[in-house]
């Protein structure tokens, strides 16, 4: 079993049933199978076992409290609700399932488990005559109706003197159905990127030069955004680099505001490891060389001089980088001219295995403009040199083709990296 869950993160919340000892034991398992468990544990569940213990067996602080101030600025609900790769509730009590088939959010796990869109397995935990009871029955029917896994519950010894099914699955069993969980979604084709990473920069830099006026451009930041939703509709785990843009963020990914490009690479930075890094912001070559703390002023002297200093380039960075390098690094290529062979030069230069190169002249015939508009034009080059040009198509179509010949080199690349485990 060691391994099968290599890389994947698993939210495990734990209710407040007898059982919740039992789940102690499955943070184990899990981790053992190679997963990461980071813990949410409700107000019952605590009755039974510490906070602590789950902690210190995952290897990472356990979540109680919705209201807890230092929690929610450090990592939030939200986070929590997406940070992972999938949610396991062990021991799912009945007062737990009710509260999920009723969508209450009235603690932090039920609020977790209304905020998420990942795949969600239950394993019940209760008294047989409470899962045999009308309301139970209806609940786990709504449930699996939402699509909720199931993994049991057994027959067989209880804590009561009582028999019948109620019995929490052993946590191997549990540890199967969540790989089984992962297996569905890879076999479906609906989630060909499940438990990978792919992070996206995207829109543009503002690089300050004094505290009211920036360096600027005008993209829009809608090709990244529509790659960003088009990665996590293929089921990755997406992080959203952008900078400064009126658009909203796209659901389901992780956004990360940023406004200079210094502050871009850092948040790039820290969210590698990926499989697939996506640089389709258009990063401000050069910044000022100093940020003037106070509104530069018409004094009489004649306009500023406005020195300039290179800004980091994070694609290249990414690219070059000797350890950790995301297996598949993309760049963008915006030329007024010599599209192709300047975008092929500039490949080769940034070190990146694949460039979308983009003509955004206003000659390039694109219907509105491609900075800032709705369509694009693309050719795509590839570490040989290869070529294939795209017919214009709205930019939501270029990220679904993009992030499907993403996939497509992926899988020739040799399969899962592990890194959907990152940070
Ligand atoms: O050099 P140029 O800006 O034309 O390169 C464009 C590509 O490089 C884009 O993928 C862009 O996101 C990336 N880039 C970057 N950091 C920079 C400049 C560009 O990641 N400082």
């Amino acid at each position: 079993m060691t391994g099968v869950l290599q890389g994947r993160r698993v939210l495990l919340i734990i209710g407040g049933g007898i059982a919740a000892y039992k789940s102690l034991d499955l943070i184990r398992r899990l981790r053992d199978a190679g997963g990461q468990v980071r813990c949410v544990m409700t107000a019952g569940a605590q009755e039974f076992v510490t906070p602590l213990a789950a902690a210190a067996l995952a290897g990472e602080k356990t979540y109680t409290d919705l209201f807890d101030r230092a929690d929610e600025a450090a990592i939030g609900h939200i986070r929590l609700a997406r940070d992972a790769d999938c949610v396991v509730v062990a021991p799912a009590t009945a007062n737990l399932m009710g509260r999920m088939a009723q969508g209450l959010a009235d603690d932090l796990a039920t609020t977790v488990l209304l905020a998420t869109r990942l795949p969600i397995l239950i394993a019940p935990a209760m008294n047989p005559a409470m899962w045999a009871h009308p309301a139970t029955r209806r609940n786990l029917a709504t449930l699996e109706a939402d699509g909720v896994h199931v993994v049991g519950p057994d027959s067989g010894p209880m804590a009561e003197p009582e028999t019948g099914a109620g019995r929490m699955a052993e946590p191997m069993a549990i540890v199967a159905a969540v790989q089984g969980l992962f297996a569905q979604a890879g076999a479906s084709g609906d989630a060909p990127l499940a438990g990978r990473h792919v992070l996206v920069t995207s829109g543009p830099t503002h690089e300050p030069i004094d505290p009211v006026r920036y360096i600027a451009n005008r993209s829009s930041g809608r090709q990244g955004h529509a790659i960003a939703t088009a990665a996590a509709r293929a089921g990755a785990r997406v992080t959203l680099v952008s900078g400064p843009v009126s658009i909203p963020a796209p659901p389901g990914v992780d956004l990360v505001p940023v406004e200079t490009a210094r502050e871009m690479k850092a948040a790039v930075d820290a969210a590698l490891p990926a499989d697939i890094a996506i640089f389709a912001a258009a990063v401000a070559d050069w910044r000022t060389q100093q940020d003037a703390a106070r509104k530069l002023k018409k004094d009489g002297s004649g306009p500023p001089a406005l020195a300039l200093v290179e800004n980091p380039d994070i694609l290249a960075s990414v690219s070059a980088m000797a350890q950790g390098r995301p297996p598949l690094v993309v760049g963008f290529a915006a030329e007024t001219h010599d599209v192709v062979a300047l975008a092929k030069a500039k490949r080769a230069r940034k070190g990146c295995d694949l460039i979308v190169a983009n003509d955004v002249s206003a000659g390039s015939g694109v219907a509105g403009g491609v900075m800032g508009g709705a369509r694009n034009a693309v050719h795509l080059i590839d570490a040989g040199d290869a070529v294939t040009s795209w017919p214009e198509m709205d930019k939501d179509a270029v990220a679904e083709r993009l992030v499907a010949e993403c996939i497509a080199r992926l899988g020739a690349a040799g399969g899962q990296t592990g890194n959907g485990g990152g940070a």
